[in-house]
């Protein structure tokens, strides 16, 4: 991405306009939650201000009118609404495929509440899932229902298809749900290969996209998935609003159950075609999983986030993320890599780690940084586990996290970078962490 290129992107981004101690912010957690540009903050204000209606097809007045037009687009007048243009973004067959949830972790729970197991039915997750794809699971398990499997991990992150294809030869596994961009280490899981196994075997797929959506560009049919579930947060989008793909077969018709069809389970207004007093008839997806008045706002500017990051172009987010990661990363090494307490997690080769950079500090004392950073600079990155405590607690033992002394302290910090990040913050975060180390003693 040139300079100036770069440059237009930011001046969208009203937050970077901000100063605290006379210095800019360096905004390095993106894969909690992106920026949001100038023309998804217009949409938003824009529904509040001028129509701030119902949107759903349910009331057919003026307001009410522009605010559908907006979300389910008008195809006699050739408008596309958001959920056509999500649709298009993901290369969906038809935009009925395209469910608002309130965020992935919605949009996980909605395959995980809806989809009908049966006894000994195994779900088969990885060995580095987020909370948000395995805690649905796992409660699943609790109540008896399914049997929750998982790949093993490693620390350089390498997906091993043999290992995966095992947990299929002595198993029903009915359903794979794996995050195909880990959130710890940035890796992208070869999910087509994985789906072909599990389809081989009878298996679906749902593939946790919340930090894969946001990065590459994406193509549902070519993958031939199942499921997909984001969230446009992450994604230069507004907060509240999370896309559940599905194939259109799996998500029924009135009536059927069964064959994998996900039944809609939070049911309401806006969900039927007709009720009496002892029976419903709901309507087709996806309505029938949108129940009650919706975040009309949110889905509107949704539209808009995903159309102002197709016409930058998802290869050149990728691009531009891998350079700042790969510039970071070999600074990085070539300051501590021989030090033996800062290693980088997940693989070597520094392009199949995406826009992440998630490192451990095994000193003594290592907590704080990141909030010296931001206190120093502005520089605002991500501690903790990130929501991959089982992870950890696999890879580091179960009481790594409450070690008997403060001199067995081992803390991991993760930067993330987004379209607008720049080798000037690059810069400032590589100083200011020299800084501290050497304000700790870690270095001279
Ligand atoms: C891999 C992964 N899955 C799921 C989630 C949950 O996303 P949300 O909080 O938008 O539901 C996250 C968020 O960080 C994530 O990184």
């Amino acid at each position: 991405m040139t300079q100036a290129l770069l440059e237009n992107y930011r001046n969208d981004f009203p937050a970077l306009a901000r100063r605290r101690n006379e210095k800019p912010p360096v905004y390095l957690d993106n894969a909690c939650t992106t920026l949001v540009p100038q023309p998804v903050i217009a949409a938003m204000n824009e529904y509040y201000a001028d129509y701030p209606a119902c949107g759903g097809r349910r009331s057919h007045h003026w307001f009410a009118q522009e605010a559908t037009r907006r979300i389910e687009g008008d195809l006699e007048q050739g408008i596309q609404g958001a959920r056509q243009l999500i649709a298009e973004f993901i290369h969906a067959g038809s935009e009925n495929e395209i469910i608002f949830t309130l965020n992935t972790t919605h949009a996980i729970n909605t395959v995980a509440l809806g989809f009908q197991f049966q006894s000994g039915d195994v779900v088969l997750v990885t060995g580095r899932e987020h909370n948000s794809n395995l805690l649905p699971w796992l409660r699943l398990q609790n109540l008896g229902l399914v049997k929750v499997e998982h790949t093993t991990a490693n620390f350089e992150d390498v997906f091993d298809l043999e290992e995966f294809e095992s947990h299929f030869k002595n198993n029903r596994v009915r359903l794979v749900s794996m995050a195909w961009t880990s959130n710890v280490t940035g890796t992208t899981f070869p999910a087509k290969d994985v789906i072909a196994i599990a389809h081989r075997y009878g298996a679906r797929v749902l593939l946790d996209g919340a930090q894969t959506v946001p990065h590459q560009a994406v193509d549902v049919r070519d993958l031939d998935v199942d499921f997909l579930a984001f969230s446009l947060h992450k994604m230069c989008g507004p907060r509240g609003v999370g896309v559940l793909y599905a194939k259109s077969e799996l998500l029924g018709r009135d009536g059927q159950i069964g064959n994998d069809v996900i039944e809609p389970t939070i049911l309401g207004g806006g969900t039927v075609e007709d009720t009496t007093f002892d029976s419903y008839r709901l309507l087709r997806a996806p309505d029938r999983f949108e129940a009650g008045i919706q975040n009309y706002a949110g889905l509107i500017a949704s539209g808009v986030a995903v159309e102002y990051l197709r016409q930058i172009g998802m290869e050149r987010i990728t691009a531009h993320e891998a350079e700042l990661n790969r510039y970071l990363t070999d600074a990085l090494r070539n300051r501590y890599d021989d030090l033996g307490w800062f290693n980088i997690l997940g693989p070597r080769e520094t392009n199949q780690r995406g826009g992440i950079l998630t490192f451990v500090v095994q000193r003594p004392n290592a907590v704080g940084i990141a909030t010296e950073l931001d206190a120093k600079r502005n520089i605002m990155i991500r501690d903790g586990v990130f929501c991959a405590h089982a992870y950890f607690n696999e890879q580091f033992g179960l009481n790594w996290m409450h070690p008997t002394s403060y001199r067995e302290h081992r803390m991991i910090y993760r930067l993330s970078f987004y379209l607008y990040n720049t080798f000037a913050e690059c810069d400032i975060f590589l100083e200011t962490l020299d800084e501290i180390f050497k304000e700790r003693s870690y270095i001279d």
